[in-house]
């Protein structure tokens, strides 16, 4: 079986001489020194050698988004507005922060929420906060959402939790990134929030630590949202074998363009995939279905994964509690139904590459169905 996913993540040996340093520290959580030293080397070797104080650590990226927005201060109730074309996790996020999720089409070609997207949908609907969605690991346009934070004046909290090899960072807006071991910088479970300032930066940290100010006191009340130093040590070994990640990915986007091209098929690839090599790489079929396509690739030995499906709004959980912004969801609905993410990992040969290709060609020449079928509103 040719896997949709297999982490990435550093071997024993490379872990060791980390683990040793914990041993001499004896310190195991709460800001320790492997933290310090892996923000140091995020900010430098990831996120274009920002100041490390603008950075906290967390324990998930959905913790990250939850206390970004917890950091804005905002009225319960307040409402956000983000893309349906997403993981759960930015809904959850949302939700969890005591604010209401405000959900609205996709752009055809990014299928990311844009700025022109959400100035459209901002006065009627009476949003408070606006959170896009790095989708696929593809980055938002960090100047596009400053000049639109600077126009309207309301805050932005980045949802670019698959997208920390990719993402640009503007000094007035909020980035939540993921260290999830599916991730691209994977350390088991963790996440990262860039903030405008330090002293944001701080907040969040005291509210990821159960709030606790010096002296041991709790004026707003936090959570427990700390990554631990095995999980520093775990992204401290991924920084040393940076260089061979970023390659592999790269390598791999390569050889599934060159294949797709050679056989001259009619699929759709994000905008922006000349550019940057996404998280996920999710390819959109014209004129078949996707749950389909799935049975039959797995069938012969090759498992893949419709993600961001259904619509967010489609989740039994959300129906209540999400309001809609777009008078409809074509583009979201076109792409969420007929698209599979394939299998795109560190693990992965060039025969394996060839094999998932020949095999959505053979499928594709085979079968051609018609409508989309998710509506569920
Ligand atoms: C868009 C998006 N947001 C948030 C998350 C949540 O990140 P984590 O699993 O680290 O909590 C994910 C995880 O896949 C994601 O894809």
């Amino acid at each position: 079986m040719i896997s949709y996913y297999v982490p990435d993540m550093p071997s024993t040996e490379r872990l060791i001489p980390y683990l040793k340093e914990i041993d001499e520290n004896h310190w195991y959580s709460n800001y320790g020194p492997l933290y310090h030293k892996f923000k140091q080397r995020l900010s430098n070797e990831c996120l274009s050698g920002i100041a490390p104080e603008r950075l906290t650590l967390v324990s998930s990226g959905t913790s990250a988004i939850e206390l970004a927005l917890r950091n804005l201060g905002l009225k319960p109730g307040s409402k956000v507005l983000t893309s349906s074309f997403t993981f759960p996790a930015t809904v959850e996020a949302i939700i969890n922060a005591d604010l209401k999720p405000v959900v609205c089409d996709i752009d055809q070609d990014s299928w990311l929420l844009t700025p022109e997207i959400a100035e459209r949908n901002l006065v009627q609907n009476d949003i408070t906060v606006v959170v896009p969605v790095a989708a696929f690991g593809m980055p938002v346009s960090s100047e596009g959402w400053a000049r639109f934070h600077e126009r309207t004046g309301l805050p932005v909290v980045v949802d670019s939790a698959p997208a920390i090899l990719n993402q640009s960072i503007d000094d007035n807006l909020y980035y939540a990134f993921s260290l999830h071991a599916t991730k691209p910088i994977g350390v088991g479970e963790g996440g990262v929030i860039v903030c405008p300032d330090k002293s944001k930066a701080e907040a969040i940290r005291k509210m990821a630590n159960f709030g606790f100010e010096p002296g041991r006191t709790i004026i707003n009340t936090g959570t427990n949202a700390k990554i631990s130093e095995y999980h520093c040590a775990v992204g401290l070994a991924q920084m040393d074998r940076l260089a061979a990640i970023k390659q592999k990915r790269s390598d791999n986007l390569e050889m599934y363009v060159t294949q797709f091209r050679r056989h001259n098929i009619k699929i759709r690839m994000q905008a922006g995939i000349d550019t940057f090599v996404p998280a996920s790489l999710y390819v959109v079929f014209e004129r078949v279905d996707a749950g389909e396509l799935f049975e039959q690739l797995l069938g012969n030995g090759v498992e893949t994964r419709r993600i961001y499906w259904p619509l967010i709004q489609c989740f039994p959980a959300f129906k209540d509690e999400i309001i809609f912004a777009s008078l409809n969801f074509k583009r979201a609905e076109e792409v969420s139904s007929r698209g599979l993410a394939l299998p795109f990992h560190g693990h992965l040969t060039q025969s394996d590459i060839g094999k998932t290709v020949e095999l959505v060609v053979r499928n594709l020449a085979a079968k051609a169905v018609s409508k989309p079928s998710i509506n569920c509103r």
